[in-house]
């Protein structure tokens, strides 16, 4: 007999005690399949939940005998009448654990092949599979609930630009290069062979023609794609929620931006985040975290000891000081009981492979003192003025690394994650938030013997910098903020320049040549001549911030279908090959890679 499925009159989460005695259709996926002594009992599974059915021979032997045909992941419907379950048999870690269906009618509405691995969350199976067979993958409640999470936040966040007076513009994925540093994607256009479109590395240039255009406030959540290697973090198609407005300071976008995200946390983790969020300038951050993007959930603060290194006995630290190096350290809470000396090792081989370090160099904390074979070198007064400056406490253990301040900074900064993990520092149930300024405009690049744009080059310099840029450009300021969570950054904007003559003078000083402004953004430099508001925007990384609300290590796991490290998508196998005919409508002929260089 045929069921309405299309007449489901619940979900498989929704039936409770309240519910006893109703008639209800439902269908979905049998779970799993238990015999007992006769009675049948499915556990019937949708996105919103399971509820349990039971097919008894002697309520209705037909539907009894088809549901002994079921097995897992076969799509069923089912007729019945909600009761509870005895006493005793209630589950009270299911939503629908107190009721069950006794089931009258039922009907098999697809069989289904034995999948290449069980739906449940905590099945152990490789990342491969997961991928190739993603839509199995995506039925596993865990995935399904990510991708809910991430639909309520873009919901949040698309009611409160809207609220807040944004409209949403999309803006072409078939468009030029933009500048965001990374390498872009060429798709190849028929109409004018040997001629490339690029897909966009964020909707920048075309955010601020919507401003030139008079919109005020823009918001887009939109896809950016980037040719770089794929990390745990990142993906070559990946998730902006892009915000451009006129007449603002960054004060303004941050406040907008700052509201947004503690109304998400607020409305789907049910956390009180305060705003304003903390504020780090750029060298504080450096200085005390070593990068910037600091995880602010814990201390474990760098603490600079190069005028102590200075005037120590110890030839390691001296000549690193003389180079133009420096000494920082980090103080291990109870670290002296916690590390042994092959533990202390290890973390020191690790170093000096990732980061390039040539040593780390430790002291265990005892009272007033420090203690290690190294501990001879340095005075009583400058014991204590490092365990002053790295805040250690008795019992703890000291760590530093002497080097260039880049390779100091980073390989510390990443000792002082590590550790805060290994020994528990990290409280996953803490959501710190915050804003990171005072970045540098540009960078001297040595590699390349010229300045580069920290952030792009439509970064407005700080206003009382502009002198610098003849002076010493590196001194200048940007007027740029990033906000971070947990030791990620989620997003990055800035004010732009909004008068052509400046934006000349950052070309020059990026060493990008008239031609070459005009080539890639002509467009946007003629614009700007036609009364550019000022105005200013960030951008934030929806897969990054999904995947920190729900706790998840990977923004592959927030994302349906996604790339691996190695930018394939093993489910459809792209990047493909493509026929002889397609190459030759645009003009294109492959070298293999044996042939290319
Ligand atoms: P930016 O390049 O800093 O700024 O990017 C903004 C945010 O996007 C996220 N993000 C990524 N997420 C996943 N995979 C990637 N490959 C990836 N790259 C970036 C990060 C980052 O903070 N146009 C400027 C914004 C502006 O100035 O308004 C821009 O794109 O969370
Ligand atoms: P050495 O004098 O080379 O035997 O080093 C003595 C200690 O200093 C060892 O624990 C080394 O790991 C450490 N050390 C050596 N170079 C550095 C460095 N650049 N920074 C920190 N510690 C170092």
């Amino acid at each position: 007999m045929a069921i309405e499925y299309n007449k489901r009159t619940h979900s498989c989460g929704a039936l409770r005690g309240t519910d006893i005695d109703k008639r209800v259709v439902l269908a979905g996926w049998v779970q799993s399949y238990r015999d007992h002594g006769g009675v049948i009992f499915i556990d019937l599974r949708d996105r919103d939940g399971i509820t349990q059915i039971v097919f008894d021979p002697d309520h209705n032997k037909e539907s009894h005998d088809l549901a002994d045909t079921y097995r897992n992941e076969d799509v069923i419907a089912i007729v019945g009448t909600v009761r509870y379950r005895p006493e005793g048999m209630r589950n009270p870690k299911l939503a629908t654990g107190e009721i069950e269906v006794l089931c009258d009618e039922t009907e098999l509405l697809n069989k289904a092949a034995t999948t290449p691995f069980m739906i449940k969350d905590d099945v152990e199976v490789g990342e491969d599979i997961r991928l190739k067979y993603r839509y199995l993958d995506l039925r596993r409640p865990k995935m399904q609930q990510g991708l809910m999470l991430r639909h309520r936040i873009c919901k949040i966040i698309r009611d409160h630009f809207d609220e807040e007076g944004f409209i949403e513009i999309e803006t072409p994925f078939l468009t030029k290069s933009t500048p965001e540093g990374a390498r872009d994607f060429l798709v190849p256009s028929r109409l004018y062979p040997g001629h490339f479109y690029a897909l966009p590395q964020s909707p920048q240039l075309f955010k601020q023609l919507l401003m030139v255009a008079g919109f005020d406030k823009y918001f887009q959540i939109v896809r950016c794609f980037r040719d770089e290697d794929s990390r745990a973090d990142r993906q070559p198609e990946f998730t902006q929620l892009d915000v451009e407005m006129s007449f603002v300071q960054a004060d303004d976008v941050i406040d907008v931006v700052e509201r947004c995200l503690a109304k998400i946390m607020k409305q789907v983790k049910g956390i009180e985040i305060s705003t304003p969020f903390p504020r780090i300038d750029y060298k504080e951050a450096m200085d005390k975290y070593g990068n910037d993007r600091p995880d602010t959930r814990f201390e474990m603060l760098l603490g600079n000891i190069s005028e102590v290194a200075k005037e120590s006995e110890f030839r390691v630290f001296k000549q690193a000081i003389d180079n133009g190096g420096i000494v920082k350290a980090i103080a291990v809470p109870g670290g002296a009981e916690k590390y042994s000396r092959a533990q202390i090792d290890s973390l020191d081989k690790w170093l000096q492979n990732d980061f390039g370090t040539k040593g780390l160099a430790w002291f265990r904390v005892e009272g007033e003192k420090l203690s290690s074979t190294i501990a001879k070198f340095f005075t009583e007064d400058q014991q204590r003025r490092i365990i002053e400056l790295t805040s250690a406490e008795d019992g703890g253990l000291v760590l530093c690394i002497a080097d260039k301040e880049d390779t100091t900074n980073a390989a510390l900064s990443a000792l002082r994650l590590k550790i805060a993990s290994d020994i528990g520092l990290i409280d996953d149930d803490k959501f710190n938030f915050c804003w990171v300024q005072g970045f540098p405009l540009m960078e001297y690049d040595e590699e390349s013997g010229r300045y580069v744009a920290v952030h792009h080059p439509f970064t407005s310099p700080c206003d009382e910098d502009i002198e610098k840029l003849d002076s010493d450009p590196s001194q200048a300021k940007a007027k740029a903020y990033d906000v971070v969570l947990n030791g990620i950054e989620i997003g990055g904007g800035s004010i732009r320049i909004h008068r052509n003559e400046i934006q000349r003078k950052i070309f020059e000083l990026l060493n990008i040549s008239e031609q070459e402004a005009n080539m890639k953004f002509g467009f946007l430099l003629e614009a700007l001549k036609f009364g550019a508001p000022p105005h200013g925007g960030i951008a934030l990384g929806i897969d990054r911030l999904v995947m920190l609300i729900s706790g998840l290590n990977t923004i592959r796991d927030v994302i349906a279908f996604p790339k691996t490290q190695r930018a394939q998508c093993l489910m459809t196998m792209a990047p493909s090959e493509v026929s002889a005919e397609q190459l030759d409508e645009l003009g294109i002929r492959v070298l293999h890679p044996e042939m290319k260089k």
